[in-house]
This record gives structure tokens, sequence and C-alpha cells, in this order.
């Protein structure tokens, strides 16, 4: 049976991190029509941009069987990505990343989420978040209407 366990990314993880974002990030994409054509993923390493925001952020990953298989990484109270081996997905991984992450922000939590990816934003619901705007974001120049979502103070 496989462990799991949440610790802290290190630099060392970087390789198994890359991995990890290959095999799932795509997935953000999949309820737009035509995503996994029109979204093509570029690797981590070679993906400027995203590659610097993930280094300017704090990172949670979740270990099975000695692997990376979840990411959750964060910048101040923004949630920046979320991603899970799509081997171990419905799990319960996912909600256990983003718990032990809110668990270090503090209250107001904010994220951007592809808006057709319905099944993730349910998650996000069931930990508190609210749609509050949406917006076009890019991924490789190609438009993708995001929902923005907030997490508000309790009560
Ligand atoms: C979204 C993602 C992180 C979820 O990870 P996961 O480990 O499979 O999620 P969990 O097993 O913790 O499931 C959490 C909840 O998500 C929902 N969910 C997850 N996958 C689902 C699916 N395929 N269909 C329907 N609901 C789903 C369920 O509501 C589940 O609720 P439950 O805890 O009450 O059962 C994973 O599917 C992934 O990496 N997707 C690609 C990247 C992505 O879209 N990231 C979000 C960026 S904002």
């Amino acid at each position: 049976m496989t462990h799991f366990d949440i610790r802290r990314y290190r630099r060392e993880d970087f390789h198994a991190l890359a991995a990890l974002y290959f095999s799932a990030k795509g997935d953000e994409f999949r309820f737009e029509p035509n995503g996994f054509e029109r979204f093509p993923v570029i690797p981590l390493p070679f993906d400027e941009s995203r590659l610097k925001a993930f280094s300017d952020c704090e990172a949670l990953l979740m270990i099975g069987d000695a692997e990376p298989v979840g990411v959750i990484y964060w910048r101040e109270s923004h949630i920046v990505g979320l991603l899970v081996d799509p081997a171990v997905r419905g799990k319960g991984v996912g909600r256990a990343l983003m718990t032990a992450a809110l668990a270090q922000m503090g209250e107001s939590v904010t994220l951007a989420v592809v808006a057709s990816n319905v099944p993730v934003i349910r998650l996000y619901q069931s930990l508190r978040f609210h749609g509050v705007g949406r917006r076009q974001g890019y991924y490789q120049g190609v438009a993708v209407t995001l929902l923005e979502m907030a997490r508000g103070p309790i009560g």
C-alpha cells in the first residue's frame, strides 16, 4: 500500500517536480474545446515565466512511495499551482495538499482556475472558496477564461 507524506519542497526535488508538472499540467485545460491540442504543455525548465513564478513560491510536496506525487505552491496569499500525478488522483492527495497549504497561509487566500475545470472548482468551493470574477488569462499566448476565487474569513 502506498504511504503518503507531506513535506516542504527542496531544491533537489526539482527534477521530480518537473516530471510531475509535465504529467499533470495539461489536465488543467482538459475541459476546454480541443484542450490538449490547443494547450500543449511546455516543460517547466523551458517555461521561463512559470519557472520564475515557481521559484518565487513556497511549496509543499506529497510524497508517495518515496516519489513526489503532488505539489501545491503559493506566493503570499495566492495559490499559484496544484498538481497531482494522474496515477494517484481521486485518493484525496489534492484535498490534503490544499488543507496543508491553507493551514500555513493567512485567512484570506486567492487563486485563479480555468473556468471550465468544474471538478476542481467544486473542490475549492468545499474549502470555502467562492468566485469573485472572471478574466482572460493566457497559456503560451492562447487565451483561456479564468475564474478568480477567494477564501474569506470564517463567519
Ligand atoms: C485537480 C487535482 C489537483 C485534484 O487532485 P486529486 O488528488 O485527484 O483530488 P482529490 O482526490 O483530493 O479530490 C478532491 C475533490 O476534487 C473533486 N474531484 C477531483 N477529481 C475529480 C474528477 N475527476 N471528477 C469529479 N470530481 C473530482 C472531488 O470533488 C473531490 O472531492 P471529495 O474529496 O469530496 O471526494 C488533479 O486532478 C490535477 O492535478 N488536475 C490537473 C491540474 C489542475 O487542474 N490543477 C488545478 C489548478 S487550479
